[in-house]
């Protein structure tokens, strides 16, 4: 079969649906890719790239598989019977182009119907792209805000960090979360959902919990609209952060509804001069009043509030390479038999999730699937009215346990007392080793351990010594007990290495 690759026609898109890298693994499908002149030139892929990456460069509409960011709305006439149409066709929202399409015989695979289930993730183009475009809000919001995100100390006076918060903590939130707090920012972030707290916490950034009794726990991997309580307080929240912060970023979004709103012209006008604000949800009617969807505007008092709609498509090449591995990982979905032939299996619930029409016949609105759920809420205090993660409570030590401690702790001293002087020495040592052992390794958290061991090396270290010239010099239970201690030792130390070189792995650049 034949893959055609459209040139958008949408004014200022950028993006394309398949880059040369992606042509090369379609290829390997076994389609044919036939790419339109100058599809690729927006997000910098020449002609010749195209054609080195086995793809032919000519008209595409006709093709039995259409690639598109957009909706052709006006090729829709030119794509042959049979066709099959994939691309962001936005069937929620747009009832309009549905209808078109389900009159014509063809088939249709909306890329944004994608389910949010684990196993569609490699073809999950809204949180690719909001990925993208969350970095691009930081970007842009550095790029008109007129100081260092980093705080400085320099010859000519410090300079404070900039204070961002992230209102949604979504895919799009989460993106700029790390991309500013990595450019140096102090970051604050909230959202209704409370399991995102550890993950906007492991991106450096704080939580704000807005305390309200229907804080949600996502059972849809989407959140709901929230009620006039949880927005009252929300509310509070936004206030007070206006004051303080220097650049605001809101994402929040419920699918299927307009744009929660969320900052208040008050709130606007709360703001410092020089103050930033991307309303990532323009779009979808805004989060913060005052934006003008596509533009950047300046408030009476200096605060910049953009509204850009187009942040993934101002990183085009890289937009389109992800959107185009998106595409790429549904043809391996949809190629069974890597032989060329698109297969449209509708007992797939993400296949049968995304498709609006199929051979003329309207499929939409699909049937619901289940998506991935966070894990259930460990059952609190139904009274608890804060989303604030509670912090780990202290387990009652069990009543076993003491006694085993006790039985321990008499058994070694009958051991110790009735003992030879020669190895009364040694079993003090052995028994404060691993007393001291217990509370310096055990006690600590195991995010810690790492740094911990270094010094629990030198610790051990010292045992392995110790033990090493106690070898031979005693009796057979003297040398049994320091092989033991340098065993144990030994497993301490290279293991305190491995991890470590594990850990500083996960952060090396390369
Ligand atoms: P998402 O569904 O992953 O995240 C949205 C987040 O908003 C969720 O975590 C949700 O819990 C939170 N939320 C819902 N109601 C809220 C409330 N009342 N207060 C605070 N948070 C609330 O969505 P994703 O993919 O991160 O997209 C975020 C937004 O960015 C969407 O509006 C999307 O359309 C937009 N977007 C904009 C682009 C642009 O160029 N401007 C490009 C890509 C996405």
């Amino acid at each position: 079969m034949i893959i055609g690759v459209l040139r958008e026609s949408r004014p200022g898109e950028a993006r394309v649906a398949a880059t040369p890298a992606t042509v090369v693994e379609l290829v390997k499908l076994g389609y044919e890719v036939v790419v339109e002149p100058g599809a690729g030139l927006a997000a910098s892929f020449s002609d010749e790239a195209y054609v080195e990456a086995g793809a032919v460069i000519g008209e595409a509409t006709a093709a039995d598989i259409v690639f598109a960011i957009d909706p052709p709305v006006e090729r829709l006439d030119g794509l042959s019977r049979g066709a099959t149409l994939i691309g962001m066709l936005n069937p929620r929202l747009d009832p309009g182009l549905v209808e078109d399409l389900s009159r014509r015989p063809i088939t249709a695979l909306a890329m944004d119907a994608v389910p949010r289930i684990s196993r569609a993730q490699s073809l999950d183009v809204l949180s690719s792209m909001a990925n993208i475009a969350g970095y691009r809000a930081v970007v842009e919001a550095a790029h008109v805000f007129g100081r260092f995100f980093t705080g400085q100390v320099t010859a000519a006076g410090k300079v404070p960090p900039a204070k961002v918060l992230v209102a949604g903590a979504g895919v799009a939130g989460l993106a700029a979360i790390g991309t500013a707090g990595s450019l140096g920012a102090i970051v604050r972030a909230t959202d209704p959902r409370p399991e995102v707290a550890d993950q906007v916490r492991s991106l450096g950034g704080e939580y704000l919990a807005v305390e309200a009794a229907d804080v949600e726990v996502s059972a849809t991997g989407y959140a709901k609209e929230m009620s006039d309580d949880y927005n009252r307080r929300a509310a509070r929240l936004y206030a007070e952060q206006a004051t303080e912060v220097d650049i605001i970023i809101t994402t929040a979004l419920v699918p299927g509804r307009p744009a929660p709103r969320l900052i208040t012209a008050e709130m606007v006008a709360s703001m410092k001069p020089g103050s930033v604000i991307v309303d990532m949800a323009a779009a979808n009617g805004g989060n913060v009043e005052g934006t003008v969807p596509g533009e950047a505007v300046v408030t009476d008092n200096g605060v910049t509030i953009i509204g850009y709609t187009d942040l993934a498509g101002r990183l085009p090449a890289q937009a389109s390479q992800l959107y185009g591995t998106n595409l790429v990982n549904l043809m391996k979905l949809m190629t069974p038999d890597r032989d060329g032939r698109l297969v449209l299996d509708f007992e797939d619930a993400v296949q049968r999730s995304m498709t609006v029409v199929r051979d003329g016949e309207l499929t939409w609105p699909p049937p619901p699937v289940p998506v991935s759920a966070a894990p259930p809420p460990t059952p609190t205090d139904s009274s608890s009215t804060t989303t604030e993660a509670r912090p780990h409570e202290k387990r009652p030590v069990p009543a076993r346990r003491s006694a085993l401690v006790g039985v321990g702790a008499v058994a070694l001293f009958l051991i110790v007392a009735l003992s030879p002087a020669a190895l009364r020495g040694h079993l003090t040592v052995f028994a404060l080793a691993i007393v001291i052992g217990y509370y310096v390794i055990g006690h600590v958290h195991h995010a810690l351990h790492t740094p911990l061991m270094s010094v629990t090396n030198a610790i051990s270290g010292i045992i392995v010594v110790g033990a090493l010239l106690q070898l031979g010099h005693g009796g057979n239970v003297v040398t049994a007990l320091s092989f033991v201690a340098i065993l144990v030792a030994a497993v301490n130390v290279f293991g305190g290495f491995a991890v470590t070189r594990r850990m500083l792995a996960m952060f090396s650049r390369s």
